[in-house]
């Protein structure tokens, strides 16, 4: 089935532009994630559709930053598989790995850009790594990508004399720097205030609008996960196991699991506790 269904996604690729259809963009395959004999998760199964924006939740520790993790070759599946389009990715070999993470696009939770650089040198890094443009082209590259942040004219400043959420959209313009397929965030709108976290969200839709990219984001955050997300998967940390899947605001309304509508009714604000400390127990 899933081999049929990659094979139909093969030749919409070769067809043109990435459009968005109900074909998956990865396939995740008996996933079991593990520190040591520490089983985090045990047997994700999810298929994430192209150009849909597909939110990991679950409370704090459960394991989403490592799911993040696994999906960018960062960590190995202790069981279990990755899959992107037609490649086994977890089986690949580096060459192929190394082409695969060339499509992708990170934002992680910091935002991490150089202090020591400009916003224009930051977004220009992938480029320089990556691409045989000139000084010149890569310069005009990253003006085009701060543009579509809606930092235009802020190429010469440093990151310190920037908002939080306007760092985090350079962060963005630097993720999205090589036109990335597949899209990754984590926490993106942490320690950002409701407006500047709305503006980020806005933002994330109109980028894969434009590049048609698969948006994958890991986030603890109501507002932005009934806003932007398609599709979910929820991650519990007492089951060890993902115990829900679906398009979140139809899970708010139809989801009977008293795990999940605690989660999805708790306020929008701040990560929501376990009393159990649910993460340090098995
Ligand atoms: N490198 C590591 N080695 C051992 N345990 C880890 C490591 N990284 C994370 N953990 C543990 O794995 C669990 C899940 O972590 P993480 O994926 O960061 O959770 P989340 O992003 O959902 O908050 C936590 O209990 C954490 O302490
Ligand atoms: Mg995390």
């Amino acid at each position: 089935m899933a081999e049929k269904l990659l094979g139909e996604t093969q030749s919409i690729q070769s067809a043109g532009p990435r459009a968005k259809s109900a074909e998956p963009d990865i396939v995740v395959r008996n996933l079991t994630m593990a520190y040591g004999d520490f089983v985090l998760m045990r047997n994700l199964n999810f298929v994430v559709k192209r150009s849909a924006v597909f939110i990991i939740m679950g409370g704090s520790g459960c394991g989403k930053s490592t799911l993040l993790r696994h999906l960018l070759g960062l960590k190995e599946p202790a069981t279990g598989e990755i899959l992107y389009g037609d490649l086994n990715f977890t089986h690949a070999g580096s060459e192929a790995r190394e082409q695969q993470l060339r499509r992708f696009g990170v934002l992680y939770q910091g935002g991490a850009l150089w202090s020591s650089m400009t916003l224009a040198e930051n977004i220009g890094l992938p480029l320089e790594e990556f691409t045989d443009l000139s000084g010149a082209e890569i310069r005009e590259v990253a003006s085009l990508k701060l543009a579509l942040v809606g930092l235009k004219g802020f190429e010469d400043y440093y990151p310190s004399q920037i908002s939080g959420g306007m760092q985090k959209r350079a962060g963005l313009a630097r993720a999205i720097a090589l036109d990335p397929e597949i899209l990754f965030f984590d926490e993106p709108s942490a320690g950002l205030d409701p407006i500047s976290s709305r503006l980020l969200d806005e933002l994330i839709l109109e980028i894969r609008d434009s590049l048609g990219a698969t948006v994958v984001v890991v986030t603890h955050e109501l507002a932005s996960i009934f806003a932007i997300g398609d599709d979910s998967i929820f991650l519990d940390a007492d089951s060890h196991t993902a115990i829900v899947q679906g398009n979140p605001r139809e899970l708010l309304e139809h989801s009977t699991d008293p795990r999940v509508r605690r989660f999805l009714t708790r306020g929008a604000e701040g990560e929501p506790e376990t009393p159990e400390g649910s993460k340090a127990g098995k």
